[in-house]
């Protein structure tokens, strides 16, 4: 009876997975901070994305870590940078014909979805360039962002997802985008990302070496209309979908997103939040599978039509 009356009902659909690859990685190297997920080699990241096809999850999020860092980051936007050749690799994974048909009704092939920031390639870890005084120079960071986004496009992404809270990003990204002819490239704006303490164990599975925070460019977390507001500017400037993040402290942020989108919204639960069920789980101090799934169906229930999650595989395994 529940399950027949149940008003928010998770679909693999419903789910994307985020997915690390490091360059230079001879085995995949398990994260400490993040139990059960892993830096990929290019091997096997192309697994990993096969598996999520298989799953019938709805999109994969790529994250890069490139073997050498610099100031600009100049390895996110290197034709042949570690991000591009995993979009490479992952495209061709993802086109291979398999059991699922990849059109009409039972098409089931993940959206490929690309971060476009620069802290996974900046030895400072900052998400842009940095001024002479150290400052996060907004600007001179969207010519980055707008190149980034060409060269994502070029190796294959579906979506183009700029994550790092500057001013003007997703029209600089739109422009860019369509002057290069991909005008059917879409993009996933993080609207709402809010300077949080969740996103701790990314930063593991990055090597960021980020010392500071991330205050100036991303939201204080006392303040939900300066969230709409960004969301509301995204939208002006073109987003096809907006991101809420972290989601499980800001499912107020999600539903009143929710309610003035007009283009599907996204939720990301973040690693913090995968750490702290899955340590609390191993421990024995709450039922780790019972809270992946509230805490899941709680984000949707909020607003969101899209859930990035370290658990989607998991969670597509027990719905199906
Ligand atoms: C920025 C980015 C971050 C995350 C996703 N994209 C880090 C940050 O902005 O500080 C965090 C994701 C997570 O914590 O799971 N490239």
């Amino acid at each position: 009876m529940r399950r027949l009356v149940a008003e928010t009902r998770l679909h693999p659909a419903d789910l994307v997975l985020p997915l690390f690859v490091k360059e230079g990685l001879t085995e995949p190297a398990p994260l400490t901070s993040m139990p059960g997920q892993v830096q990929h080699t290019e091997e096997s990241l192309v697994e990993a994305v096969r598996a999520a096809r298989d799953a019938g999850l709805g999109g994969i999020m790529l994250f890069g870590i490139p073997s050498v860092k610099d100031a600009n980051g100049s390895q996110g936007d290197a034709p042949n940078g570690i991000l591009q050749r995993a979009l490479r690799a992952s495209r061709e994974a993802l086109d291979e014909v398999s059991g699922t048909s990849t059109s009409g009704p039972g098409a089931a092939v993940p959206v490929l979805m690309a971060d476009t920031c620069l802290d996974e390639f900046t030895d400072h870890g900052h998400c842009g360039v940095l001024t002479s005084t150290g400052a996060v120079d907004n600007d001179a960071t969207l010519t980055r962002y707008a190149s980034m986004a060409v060269a994502q496009a070029k190796a294959g992404a579906d979506v183009i997802s700029p994550s790092g809270m500057m001013d003007g990003q997703v029209a600089m990204i739109r422009d860019a985008l369509d002057d290069a002819g991909f005008v059917d490239t879409s993009i996933l704006a993080y609207s709402a990302k809010y300077a949080s303490a969740f996103f701790g164990p990314f930063r593991e599975a990055v090597d960021s070496e980020l010392k500071g925070d991330r205050k100036t460019y991303q939201l204080d977390f006392a303040n939900a209309r300066e969230g709409l507001r960004e969301a509301d500017l995204d939208l002006a400037e073109g987003a096809d979908m907006v991101m809420v993040k972290p989601a499980g402290s800001y499912l107020d942020v999600l539903r009143a997103v929710a309610d003035r989108s007009d283009v599907p919204v996204a939720a990301y639960q973040v690693s913090g939040e995968y750490a702290m069920i899955e340590a609390a789980g191993a421990n024995g101090w709450i039922d780790r599978d019972r809270a992946v799934l509230e805490s899941v169906t709680s984000i949707k229930r909020a607003g969101a039509d899209v859930i990035l999650t370290y658990w989607a595989l998991e969670i597509a395994e027990w719905i199906k």
